[in-house]
């Protein structure tokens, strides 16, 4: 793990334009700053996917469950499974079935442990810490039907070519019955995008600058954290949104680890995240020729947020 974060780090800082990686994004502190986040007053993603795991569960239930027999649940990025905690309750009424998420953050999954042996004692789950890349691969084929969620805009962290070879290893990785629930955000106007990623309170820009804090902790870097500042971006047309930390002073910083001095000019910034915002045609052009098809589109009272659930097209 520290020798891949070693190599994606020194690759980033190497590129121009220089760029991290967001999954690097969470360790404790950054795992905690993102749960604030997503309390944050700005930030309607929760918000707007929350309303429809808690007032559609049932619906979300009958989607994504075969009628009949046991199944896998496959959670990718589970995070803290409050929305899902809602699902998993419905499921638990009238269906045998087994919870499996995944996360890279072993925080996270021990955290979500606790929160569902308090909420949930009965249910079975079986965790499992990784890249959802590695681990889609080796999601081994136990005969049971599965449906699979990628919630909280977790595919709009994705460029769009990596959104579409990510739904291709879904798509291969699955079978006629099985289900995929995609939580997107919306496209949208500038003034409800960019505050998200831009909130009053400084969160965003704590989470952002977490990462150069993670690299001097794990790597030894001498990142002057305070040198560098969050600068988020969003182009309405496309519906993408950016975020950048952008160098305040020409600087240059070392990281021991790696063995290496990076310099960086004023304003220059390095590209952290994407949130690509979604809608059906948007999606049906990433979907490309994958054999998975949009089933039903499941939206929040607000249309800010929607849940697609795919499956496969019969031929
Ligand atoms: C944006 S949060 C979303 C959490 C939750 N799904 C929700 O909707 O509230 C992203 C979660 O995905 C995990 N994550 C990010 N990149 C990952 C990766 N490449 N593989 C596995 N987990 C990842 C993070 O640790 C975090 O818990």
């Amino acid at each position: 793990m520290i020798e891949q974060f070693k190599a994606d780090v020194a690759n980033g800082l190497s590129a121009t334009p220089k760029s991290l990686l967001s999954k690097y994004f969470y360790d404790e502190i950054g795992d905690k700053l993102f749960v604030q986040i997503m309390h944050m007053p700005e930030y309607y993603l929760t918000d707007a996917e929350m309303e429809i795991f808690e007032h559609q569960a049932d619906k979300l239930a009958t989607l994504l469950a075969p009628t009949t027999g046991t199944f896998d649940l496959i959670e990718l990025g589970a995070g803290d499974g409050t929305k899902t905690v809602h699902l998993l309750k419905e499921l638990q009424k009238h269906r045998e079935f087994c919870y499996k998420p995944i996360d890279i953050s072993s925080h996270a999954l021990a955290s979500l442990k606790d929160f569902l042996q308090s909420e949930l004692p009965d249910l079975k789950v079986e965790t499992q810490q990784g890249d959802y890349f590695e681990v889609l691969k080796g999601i081994a084929d136990n005969g049971n039907p599965k449906a699979i969620l990628f919630l909280g805009s977790n595919m709009g962290n994705m460029l769009d070519h990596n959104a579409k070879r990510f739904l291709s290893s879904l798509d291969n990785a699955m079978n006629a019955e099985d289900k995929l629930l995609l939580g997107l955000d919306l496209k949208k106007k500038r003034e409800v995008v960019l505050p998200a990623y831009n909130d009053a309170a400084g969160i965003t820009k704590a989470f952002n600058l977490n990462l150069l804090t993670r690299i001097n902790n794990e790597l030894g870097g001498n990142f002057d954290v305070d040198s560098f500042e969050h600068a988020p971006e969003y182009n309405e047309e496309e519906g993408v949104a950016k975020s950048y930390i952008r160098s305040k002073v020409d600087q240059e910083v070392r990281i021991d680890s790696l063995g290496e001095s990076y310099y960086f000019e004023k304003g220059e910034r390095i590209h952290m995240e994407i949130s690509r915002k979604y809608n059906e045609e948007i999606l049906n052009a990433i979907l490309g020729d994958t054999s998975l098809v949009l089933q039903e589109v499941i939206k929040d009272s607000k249309n800010l947020f929607a849940d697609f659930i795919l499956t496969k097209q019969s031929t």
